[in-house]
C-alpha cells in the first residue's frame, strides 16, 4: 500500500483531533508509513508534569514498532490548533527520534496548507546512530 502526501497529511490532520494537549492547546497528530506498508497513527500526550508529555511523532514511532516495523519511510505531521499552517516541523528531539528509523520523507503542511515534501536529510544533516 502507497500514501500520496495529500493523503499522510490528512490522516495526520484527522488523528489530531485525539490528541491530548489540555496545556498547551496544540494538538498534533503523526502518522508514519513503516517497512510493513502500513500507517501508524500517534498524537502529543500531554501530561500535567509538564516534561512528561510526549510528541505526536514519538508515539507515532511508538505505535509503528510496537506493530514490528524496523524502517520509517515516510512521516507526516500536522497540527490543527497552529496560528499557520508551517509550524508543524518536527521539534529537535523527534528528528532524532526518527533520524533512529532511517526516515527518508518528511511531510509537512505548507503556509498555504498543502503539503510540503522534504527529504529527511533537509531536517537532520550529518545525524547521530550508533551503526
Ligand atoms: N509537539 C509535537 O507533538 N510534535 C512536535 O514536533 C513539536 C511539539 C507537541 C508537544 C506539546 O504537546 C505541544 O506540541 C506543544 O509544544
Amino acid at each position: 500500500m502507497t500514501y500520496t502526501a495529500e493523503e499522510m497529511l490528512e490522516a495526520a490532520r484527522s488523528v489530531a483531533e485525539h490528541a491530548y494537549a489540555p496545556y498547551s492547546g496544540f494538538r498534533v497528530g503523526a502518522v508514519v508509513v513503516g517497512d510493513d506498508g502500513n500507517l501508524h497513527h500517534g498524537v502529543n500526550v500531554e501530561n500535567a508534569a509538564y516534561p512528561s508529555g510526549v510528541c505526536a511523532e514519538a508515539s507515532a514511532i511508538s505505535a509503528a514498532i510496537t506493530a514490528g516495523v524496523r524502517k520509517i519511510e515516510a512521516v507526516a505531521v500536522a497540527c490543527i490548533d497552529a496560528t499557520r499552517a508551517d509550524q508543524s516541523y518536527p521539534c529537535g528531539q523527534c528528528r532524532q527520534r526518527l533520524y533512529e528509523f532511517r526516515v527518508d520523507t518528511v511531510i509537512v503542511a505548507g503556509a498555504d496548507g498543502e503539503p510540503r515534501v522534504h527529504s529527511f536529510d533537509e531536517l537532520l544533516p550529518f545525524g547521530f546512530r550508533l551503526d
